[in-house]
């Protein structure tokens, strides 16, 4: 993306956030720790962790697990989201899922995703991270 929707002191923000939130992280199974922050439309920010399961299907990722908890504090009919960081402990490339892709999606197909990519911070829509984005 050309142009960020956010300031310089918001994306330091959610990236601090973020990094405080890997170290709740429950990943004995993949050691690979990764923590989310989400921007929302009101200003407010919210943190998720992933957190994993012997059932290791049932793992699920910090992306998801933030906007779980953007929706407990604003509401699932209010919630939009205007950006959302990912981090992970290891500064390895990683950018997310698919089905966290489409979870972004449904609530703010404009949301600008930071995350680490080869060669330092990365910034896209989740219109280029997910062009075609399932909407019922
Ligand atoms: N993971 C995330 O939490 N977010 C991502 O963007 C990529 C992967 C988690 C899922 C699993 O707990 C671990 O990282 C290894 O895949």
């Amino acid at each position: 993306m050309n142009q960020s929707v956010i300031t310089p002191a918001q994306k330091q923000q959610l990236i601090e956030v973020a990094t405080i939130a890997l170290e709740g992280a429950y990943a004995p199974y993949s050691q690979f720790r990764v923590g989310a922050a989400v921007l929302t439309t009101t200003g407010k920010i919210f943190a998720g962790c992933n957190v994993e399961n012997a059932a290791y299907g049932l793992s699920m990722c910090a992306e998801r697990n933030a906007i779980a908890n953007a929706i407990i504090g604003e509401g699932s009919d209010k919630m939009k989201l205007k950006a959302i960081a990912v981090v992970n402990a290891q500064h390895l490339p990683c950018s997310p899922c698919g089905a966290c892709r489409q979870v972004i999606w449904e609530f703010g197909q404009e949301t600008e995703v930071i995350f680490t990519g080869n060669d330092g911070w990365q910034h896209l829509t989740i219109k280029d991270l997910l062009p075609h984005g399932f909407s019922l």
